[in-house]
């Protein structure tokens, strides 16, 4: 593997009493596309939050581009990292989340120029002429004076996409980005993030419930279960021959609840 551009290394996280994490490690090489699988409550959506640093960790070291990303190296040894440093990092992960969190009051081409605006000081023409060419890859342009309340989900996820990269990031995390539309809305958000991944060299983690696109879309599949990795591989391999009794299970409910994968 080349140097990883995400090293998650022994990260633990609990809510109070509930072990949410323990002991994760896996590495993410630059420019791989990940999918994250397995059941409801496994830690998917957390070790995302901690990516973003929308949440903390309880133990470990997680290092992106390189960097610590909670800590700082300091005579040797490492302490936590103050906002600055956090800051400095965030800026090199965009996510999309399940619920659009686009800012209702404001329209698409003023949702997707905001953030270079205010955290990377762009000038507002450069903004706006950067959002547009966004816009136009994800099939939004000509609604660019809308406000979010006049689009449809496939719609609002599709500028959420823009959105997040208009930070130019170079990891892009996807959160179940389809998983809160309507069937027929689903394959134009899928088609955008199938484009990304073949025309950009972004790292890509994904997780999804989307079997079959996460099968088409991965590199590698990591396989969670009660907070840790059970298995891993291939998708070919996961979605074809999953080795571990508790993947061959998943896999099957999801087939039985009418999914091919
Ligand atoms: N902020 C929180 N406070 C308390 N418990 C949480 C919080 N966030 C997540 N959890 C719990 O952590 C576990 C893992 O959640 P999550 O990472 O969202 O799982 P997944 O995305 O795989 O469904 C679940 O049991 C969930 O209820
Ligand atoms: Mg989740």
């Amino acid at each position: 593997m080349l140097q990883p551009i995400i090293e998650i290394d022994g990260v633990s996280k609990s809510f109070g009493a509930l072990e949410v994490l323990k002991d994760l490690s896996f590495n993410v090489a630059p420019g791989e596309k990940l999918a994250l699988i397995g059941p409801s409550g496994s830690g998917k959506t957390t070790i995302l939050r901690i990516l973003m640093t929308l949440e903390t960790i309880n133990g470990g070291t997680i290092k992106v581009d390189g960097e610590q990303l909670w800590h700082r190296e300091h005579e040797g040894g490492l302490i936590p990292a103050d906002e600055r440093h956090l800051h400095k990092m965030r800026a090199k992960i965009g996510m999309v989340f399940q619920l659009f969190n686009l800012f209702p009051h404001k329209t698409v081409l003023e949702n997707v120029t905001l953030a270079p605006i205010l955290t990377k000081g762009a000038g507002r023409e450069d903004a706006k002429r950067s959002a547009m060419t966004l816009l136009e890859m994800v099939g939004m342009a000509e609604k660019a004076d809308a406000k979010p309340a006049q689009l449809s989900g496939g719609q609002k996820q599709r500028v959420a996409i823009a959105r997040a990269l208009a930070l130019q990031p170079k990891i892009m995390l996807f959160d179940e980005v389809t998983s809160a539309l309507d069937p027929e809305l689903v394959e134009e958000v899928l088609n955008v993030m199938r484009r990304l991944a073949e025309e950009t060299d972004m790292t890509m983690l994904l997780v999804t419930h989307e079997m079959s696109f996460a099968h088409d879309f991965a590199d590698r599949v990591l396989f969670f279960d009660g907070g840790r990795i059970v298995e891993e591989g291939p998708p070919d391999d996961i979605f074809t021959q999953p080795k571990e009794e508790r993947t061959q299970a998943f896999l099957k409910k999801i087939i039985a609840a009418g999914q091919r994968i």
